[in-house]
């Protein structure tokens, strides 16, 4: 099986939507976050002693390593930032889950277990702000978008098989 990737601003519901996929589709999962923990440790702390510069470094490596893995990969929300990485993602199976910007915002701002550096300290303005800077590129990266604002995973999941068949 070619990789999966799940690409989508914070809150999009990769995670979550990951493990829905790779249950049904009975495949591995990675989620870059959660690798990424193994081996900086927290995140916000690592933004903090080394920079977001440092954070992508370790992302772009990362993503070279999981892309040819037969799995799920649930990416971390700024992956399609660096050029490096847009090339990896050209001609792979990537799906963008698309949410509106105020639900993301509600469920970046419910979430108790993340701690994210580029969005929980933030006004909502400016989260929207970066929301409207990256979206063109989870557009143009996407090969099937699929809308999560109001959605279950389960649904979600559902469709992602349905229209990679
Ligand atoms: C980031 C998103 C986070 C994590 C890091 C940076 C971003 O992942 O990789 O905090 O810049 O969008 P999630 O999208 O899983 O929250």
């Amino acid at each position: 099986m070619e990789a999966i990737i799940l690409i989508g601003f914070m809150g999009a519901g990769k995670t979550t939507i990951s493990q829905e996929v790779a249950k049904i589709l009975d495949c591995q999962r990675v989620d870059m976050d959660d690798v990424l923990v193994e081996r900086i440790g927290s995140i916000s702390e690592f933004f903090k002693n080394h920079g977001e510069a440092a954070f992508r470094k370790h992302e772009t490596n990362l993503l070279k390593e999981a892309i040819n893995q037969s799995s799920v990969i649930a990416t971390g929300g700024g992956v399609i930032l660096q050029e490096e990485n847009q090339d990896v993602l050209a001609d792979k199976k990537v799906i963008y889950l698309k949410t509106n910007p105020d639900v993301l915002i509600d469920r970046i701002r419910n979430d108790e277990e993340n701690i994210r550096p580029n969005a929980t300290n933030k006004a909502d303005s400016e989260i929207k702000e970066l929301f409207y800077s990256r979206k063109n590129l989870y557009e143009k990266l996407a090969k099937i978008t699929v809308e999560t604002s109001h959605r279950c995973p389960q649904e979600i999941a559902n469709e992602i098989i349905q229209q990679l068949a």
